[in-house]
């Protein structure tokens, strides 16, 4: 039992994720699908272990080997069901005779269930002191969910919508799908669930009627309505996704980030944003991002990966990924910085520049139009416009350019790598570099300009009998 946990027993998690999930219309298994840059299963999985679950276990089905790839980096345990006969059997396929304590039961396509509320729902298990518990949702339409029947207003069963009477389907308080139990008071009723319904398939709600029959105590735990969103179709899993998105710009509004348009931004969970920042419209930031003080994000940049320190500025329309963007340095508007590329303090790098594995000194500049691709450009190097390190060269092979401190690049040069050019070196303009240069030295590498003075070119008659004559001659 990791000592993290909330709870007074041990906590184990199933996950029900044997489904195909047919009304998705994909061919990836439903639970594979991303909320807001997850996968659904990796995030239930990660919020089950970050409460503290001592075991993990996921009901595996359709597109098993993919949702392994899935699960099991992230510490769960996959067990499968060979067919999908119910969720009483799903749960049997998990094996909860081999588990103690307590058993938190919930699907694998609920996307908007938060951890604090899974810690919630547990406490009240345990304050209830119950041997089975349904989490349940009142809702307005409870369209197909199972509904829970009260007698006295206590807890009777739950029926499916498929099974209940007409006064049954007019109940509004619904079965979210997630159960809390003993694990040892699951492991004896499960195979006493039969099959005898609508569906011929075997229930999991059939536990609340077997467990009162036996004398045991089970309660209805109300939640949000949220727990019960379930993803069943692509418009259900958009709108599962703009509700992430949105929720995530509301926070962090809370946090203290200018974000101009919360409905209009797109930060996934992981991201950490300073304080003072401002997000203008159609950004998105995905992944291990981390973000500093007095940053400026500008419309429709996209970043993944990356670590901005403080007050970096990035314009519109550029793209980042895996890199680091040191204090105060100014990129785009369309800059692209690829993996591997760290940007120094005070650097600023232009509309239509692209840098790959470089690294640009404090205070460097690349303009415009440039591409600098495994480099090292030293502090307060000036890169001029058109720049190219030719870094791939015939032996497909990366070679490197290196560019001392201070040096400065005419524009329209390019870099024959492997090269290196010393420090406060000039380059001028229009150059093809291909030898070493020396600090302070100047490099000239271009055709010679030729002046004809007075110079009258030949007239189209001249030309057409010149061409025709050698012609003939041939
Ligand atoms: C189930 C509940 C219903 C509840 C609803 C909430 C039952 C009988 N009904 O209905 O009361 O309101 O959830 O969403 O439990 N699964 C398996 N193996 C199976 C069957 C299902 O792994 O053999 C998984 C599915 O992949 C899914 C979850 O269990 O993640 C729920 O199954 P689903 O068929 O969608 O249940 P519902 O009919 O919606
Ligand atoms: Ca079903």
């Amino acid at each position: 039992m990791t000592n993290k946990s909330p709870f007074k027993l041990p906590l184990n998690v199933i996950v029900l994720a044997a489904g195909k999930g047919t009304r998705m219309k994909s061919p990836l298994p439903k639970v594979a699908h991303p909320v807001a840059g997850q996968p659904m299963i990796q995030r239930i999985v990660n919020q089950a272990k970050s409460i503290g679950a001592h075991e993990v276990r996921v009901v595996v089905g359709y597109g098993e080997e993919l949702v392994r790839q899935l699960v099991e980096p992230l510490g769960g345990i996959c067990e499968k069901q060979h067919q999908q006969n119910g969720t009483a059997d799903a749960v049997k396929a998990a094996d909860p005779s081999t588990l103690s304590g307590m058993v938190l039961i919930v699907n694998g396509d609920h996307p908007l269930i938060t951890s604090d509320d899974l810690v919630e729902l547990v406490k009240k298990f345990e304050v209830g002191n119950y041997d089975v518990a349904v989490v349940s949702s009142k809702l307005k339409n409870p369209k197909s969910y199972g509904r829970i029947v009260r007698s006295g207003g206590k807890l009777h069963s739950i029926v499916e919508a498929k099974d209940a009477s007409h006064e049954a389907l007019k109940i509004n308080e619904v079965n979210t799908g997630i159960y809390v139990a003993r694990a040892e008071v699951l492991s004896q009723l499960l195979p006493r669930i039969q099959n005898h319904n609508q569906q011929q398939e075997y229930y999991l709600t059939d536990i609340i009627e077997l467990c009162k029959d036996d004398g045991g105590k089970v309660g209805a735990i109300e939640a949000s309505p949220r727990v019960c969103f379930g993803v069943n179709s692509q418009r259900e899993l958009a709108k599962a996704t703009q509700i992430l998105y949105k929720r995530k710009a509301l926070q962090l509004l809370d946090e203290g980030v200018m974000v101009v348009d919360p409905n209009h931004t797109y930060i996934e969970e992981s991201v950490q944003v300073g304080e003072a920042c401002v997000i203008y419209p159609g950004v998105m930031i995905r992944g291990a991002c981390d973000i500093g003080n007095y940053c400026v994000v500008e419309s429709n940049c996209v970043m993944s990966n990356v670590t901005l320190e403080s007050g970096v500025v990035v314009k519109a329309m550029s793209h980042l990924e895996g890199c680091v963007v040191r204090e105060k340095a100014e990129l785009g508007p369309y800059a692209r910085i690829r993996p591997d590329s760290d940007v120094g303090p005070e650097a600023r790098i232009g509309n239509f520049v692209e840098l790959k594995k470089a690294k640009m000194g404090k205070g460097a500049k690349a303009g415009h139009l440039t591409y600098l691709g495994d480099a090292e450009i030293g502090q307060n190097v000036n890169i001029g416009c058109g720049t190219i390190t030719c870094n791939y060269a015939a032996d497909r092979k990366k070679y490197k350019t290196i560019i001392g401190d201070d040096a400065f690049v005419g524009s329209d040069t390019q870099f024959i790598a492997p090269i290196t050019i010393g420090r406060g070196a000039i380059i001028g303009s229009g150059s093809t570099i291909t030898k070493d240069v020396p600090d302070k030295a100047l490099a000239i590498a271009r055709g010679r300009q030729v002046i004809r003075e007075n110079y009258k070119p030949k007239s189209p008659k001249q030309t057409d009998k010149a061409r025709n004559s050698s012609e003939m001659e041939k």
